[in-house]
């Protein structure tokens, strides 16, 4: 079976916090933002996932995550481009994401580094900026062409 990139369900809940954490990322908050998360899914299972928060006409892209046996084949940047084309058809023009670990990643896709006092204040105050992810965290942003 091949691995399709399609809309979360409430049903998949369970295991998307499964391979959150399998992945290392906080999956605090992700319930309430279902609706605009997408999942890789394989023959096994849950591959991948990745998700938007929306404030305003900025998303932040969180929960971008594959789980170890399917990494190094692309499925990361399917999920993000296609997370990015959601956003787009929601209005957004800007996309801004933390990661420690990943900046490399993501900078590979046209993320550059910001600083925290660069994101609006409703992003600012969500759970990921406030209480999830490290001060130490690299925040990278870019703009959303229409
Ligand atoms: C980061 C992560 C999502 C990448 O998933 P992946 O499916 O292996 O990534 P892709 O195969 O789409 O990689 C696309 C490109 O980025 C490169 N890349 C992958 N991970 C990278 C990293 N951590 N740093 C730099 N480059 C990386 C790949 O080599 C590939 O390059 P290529 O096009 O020249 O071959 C995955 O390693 C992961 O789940 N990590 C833990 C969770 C995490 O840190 N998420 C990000 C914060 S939300």
């Amino acid at each position: 079976m091949p691995i399709t990139i399609e809309a979360a369900q409430p049903s998949d809940l369970p295991d998307l916090i499964a391979l959150l954490h399998t992945c290392d990322l906080p999956p605090e908050g992700i319930e309430a933002h279902l609706e605009t998360a997408l999942l890789a899914r394989s023959a096994e299972g849950l591959a991948g996932s990745a998700a938007l928060e929306c404030y305003g006409d900025t998303v932040l892209l969180r929960s971008v995550a594959v789980d170890p046996a399917f990494r190094r084949r692309g499925l990361a940047r399917q999920l993000v481009q296609a997370s990015l084309a959601l956003a787009r058809t929601q209005g957004a023009r800007r996309a801004v994401l933390l990661t420690t670990t990943a900046a490399g990643f993501f900078r590979r896709l046209g993320f550059q580094p910001v600083a925290r006092s660069d994101v609006s204040a409703a992003l600012a105050g969500s759970i990921q900026f406030n209480s999830v992810c490290p001060d130490s965290a690299d925040v990278l942003a870019r703009d959303l062409l229409p």
